[in-house]
């Protein structure tokens, strides 16, 4: 089979032996009895790590963002997020499809963060009875389409207590909270200390086939708990799952800074190529988004994939470029002299 250095996402990573191993070596039961003792591990594990009462292990990253919003609203309520979030772009009209809630949109600066001054005039006074209510304020963490750009602490803090001063609650999209967490050595549960409710991925940089967490308080996880039932999300011996979870929490998180390593270098190359427009400043993590100033996204993707190269897409213009465990510093190199042959043919 032809072999493709595949920068589309930190999505596309393979199980590795080790983490193979744990699946097969996985202790089960009836997870909707809670009687899996490798997804109550899992559970009890990432609610420490996360420094929060109790956690739940959801099929998606999807999943879980709609859960806490379905959990922390009611229908007609309203949520504050960024414009370009994934619970806004990349999830299926989900707030509304399934908790009736409606999005209250901001601009962020281009690392896609906005501030605690920008928030409040959107809060809706709770006396007017004939506008949605605000509950909840969203942030994500890194930032996906702004390309995998870190919070400041100081600004989630504030934003915090923001939402403190008016009775909002706090939600995390932390897909990548781990990228985050390793780059900056600000741990995950202090993170998470800001927020209610929080989301994050198993199968993205950390290598799991499946799976994310959700976290929060004893009362959330048990109303999250039914609510993934409803929603079809309740697993039987997800232990067999699970286990490659258990095994990338504990494996492959400090790994990531090479992934950011990747990153940076890739830019580094692609700042070097005369038609390629990037801003290195954005590369804070593992993902890298540029645009061509020769060549239309389709066109080049097209050529990228003759050569063996795949990559995605982000914003309308933008081409991206996610780095992961399953592609090494010689792929980036690789990749690297792809585009420039390519841009230059
Ligand atoms: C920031 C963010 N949130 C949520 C998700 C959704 O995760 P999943 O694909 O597991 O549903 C993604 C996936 O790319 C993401 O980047």
């Amino acid at each position: 089979m032809k072999k493709f250095i595949d920068l589309r996402s930190d999505t596309v990573t393979k199980p590795s032996e080790a983490m193979r191993k744990a699946m097969y070596d996985a202790e089960v039961g009836d997870d909707v009895y809670k009687e899996d003792p490798t997804a109550n591990e899992l559970e009890r594990y990432a609610a420490e790590l996360l420094g929060k009462e109790a956690a739940l292990f959801v099929p998606s990253g999807v999943m879980g963002n709609q859960i806490c919003l379905n959990v922390l609203t009611q229908p007609g309520d309203e949520v504050i997020c960024e414009k370009d979030a994934h619970i806004f772009q990349y999830e299926s009209g989900s707030p509304a499809a399934l908790s009736g809630i409606q999005l209250s949109l901001i601009e962020g600066n281009k690392k896609g963060i906005f501030t605690a001054e920008q928030v409040e005039p959107l809060i809706r006074p709770t006396s007017a009875y004939y506008m949605a209510r605000t509950k909840v304020i969203e942030i994500e963490n890194t930032h996906n389409r702004a390309g995998g750009t870190i919070n400041p602490i100081e600004n989630i803090k504030s934003i915090s207590e923001l939402a403190k001063k008016y009775n909002l609650y706090m939600h995390l999209d932390g897909a990548r909270i781990w990228n985050a967490s390793v780059e900056t050595g600000i741990s995950p549960a202090e993170y998470s200390s800001y927020f209610d409710t929080v989301s994050c991925c198993l199968s993205k940089g950390l290598g799991a086939p499946i799976g994310s967490i959700i976290a929060g308080s004893k009362e959330f996880i048990k109303e999250a708990f039914r609510v993934r039932k409803a929603w079809g999300g309740g697993m039987r011996q997800v232990g067999i799952i699970a286990a490659a979870g258990l095994y990338a929490l504990k494996n492959n998180i400090q790994r990531l800074k090479e992934d950011h390593q990747k990153a940076k270098q890739l830019a580094y190359n692609l700042s070097q190529i005369k038609n390629v427009n990037i801003d290195l400043e954005l590369v804070e993590t593992n993902i890298v988004i540029f645009s061509l100033k020769n060549m239309s996204v389709d066109n080049f993707l097209l050529k990228a994939k003759e050569h063996s190269l795949l990559l995605g897409t982000g914003k309308v213009g933008m081409l991206r470029a996610v780095t992961h465990m399953d592609v090494t510093m010689e792929d980036i190199e690789q990749a690297s002299k792809i585009i420039e042959r390519i841009l230059n043919e």
